[in-house]
């Protein structure tokens, strides 16, 4: 399958007025693509809009609520309207609830779904249309917690379990039609966004993602090459390949060590009372960054994810380390011949 060059492609961003999606608007519109970028926070879509235009972009705003079909497929309208097509939709919207399970309410716990995982299925109904007429790529953006979950995530984490199974039916049945459309998975790990300022947090304290935690452009960067790369997922992070590979060899290994950490690694010492303001139901005013507030610890770059973003470097490293491995255990094992 052969995808557009970025400077060729109508590429729409679901959730792009802060964070993640913010940022791969920009550089989307930096590469000459035509953007179209949505979120409910009417703000933050402007000063994004502005910014795009007064670097020589182009770029249109729609307001929608992901968790209303009705209002998502109107992206979409919005997008075949003004620039004639769609080539890549990028679905980025997300909302974080830092409570325990029996904090949750129901309604709480409902309207996580609703945003994180149902928003994801209506972008892609509202996309794949126009994806299958003219080719291009589906971009979904879960979490390393598509895989293994965190405690004080339940909601967040069945939400983002939810795509990954969702994804995959759906890339089997596409594949079967022979539609051309690439689907790519992007689980990022802890990425600084406002996500955790605008979080509702029921535990006293503003929570942050575990440690090690990177900027927002590594995941802008994986989100621009799956535009022109059809891959089936992307891991942003490192440490989040090493979370999934240990949850792959025990996930009661996994168990252990967030048993033992996975409280506290997830915790700021700031005070927050469950009234403060949270972006659940509406968005909040002048939160329309790109980063968040952990910029002196953030890592720039993902060593893990340019290999990925370079296949033949990685087949090339994981060759060689595993005939290194073999090699040192042939030695190991073999008769002292003298
Ligand atoms: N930051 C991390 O550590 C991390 C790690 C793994 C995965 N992710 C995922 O990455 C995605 C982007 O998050 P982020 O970190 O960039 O956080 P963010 O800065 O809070 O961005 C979230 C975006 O989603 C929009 N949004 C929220 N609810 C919406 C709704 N109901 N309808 C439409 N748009 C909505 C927000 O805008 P409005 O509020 O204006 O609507 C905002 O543009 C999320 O899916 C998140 O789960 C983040």
């Amino acid at each position: 399958m052969q995808l557009k060059p970025i400077e060729e492609q109508v590429v729409v961003i679901a959730g792009a007025s802060s964070g993640i999606g913010r940022e791969a608007a920009l550089r989307f519109a930096r590469q000459g693509a035509k953007v179209v970028v949505s979120a409910r926070g009417d703000e933050g879509l402007q000063s994004l809009v502005e910014e795009i235009r007064s670097g020589g972009g182009q770029a249109t705003a729609v307001v929608a609520d992901v968790a209303r079909y009705e209002q998502v497929k109107a992206i979409a309208d919005k997008a075949v309207a003004e620039y004639g097509r769609i080539d890549t939709w990028v679905h980025a919207a997300g909302v974080l609830l830092f409570a325990g399970f029996e904090d949750t309410t129901p309604e709480e716990f409902e309207r996580v779904i609703q945003v994180n995982l149902l928003g994801q299925m209506y972008g892609a109904k509202a996309a794949l249309p126009h994806l299958k007429s003219t080719g291009g790529a589906l971009i979904h953006i879960s979490s390393i917690e598509a895989r293994r979950s965190f405690p004080l995530h339940s909601a967040y984490a069945a939400s983002k379990h939810g795509i990954d199974g969702f994804i995959e039916a759906l890339r089997l049945e596409l594949r079967h039609d022979g539609a051309p459309v690439s689907v790519t998975q992007i689980m990022p790990a802890a990425i600084n966004t406002p996500l955790f300022s605008k979080a509702r947090t029921k535990v006293g304290v503003k929570p942050v993602g575990a440690l090690p935690i990177y900027q927002p452009g590594t995941v802008a960067q994986a989100i621009l090459y799956a535009a022109q790369h059809p891959v089936r997922e992307m891991i942003v992070g490192g440490a989040g390949k090493g979370i999934l590979a240990t949850q792959w060899m025990s996930p009661r290994m996994m168990d252990a060590a967030l048993l033992r950490v996975g409280w506290w690694i997830q915790k700021t010492r700031e005070r927050r009372s469950p009234d403060h303001p949270d972006n659940l139901q509406e968005p909040i005013r002048g939160d329309d960054r790109t980063t968040g507030d952990f910029s002196r610890w953030a890592f720039r770059h993902s060593l893990y994810t340019w290999m990925q973003r370079h296949p033949v470097i990685k087949r090339t490293t994981l060759i060689g380390t595993a005939v290194t491995t073999a090699a040192m255990l042939a030695g190991r094992n073999e008769p002292n011949k003298r």
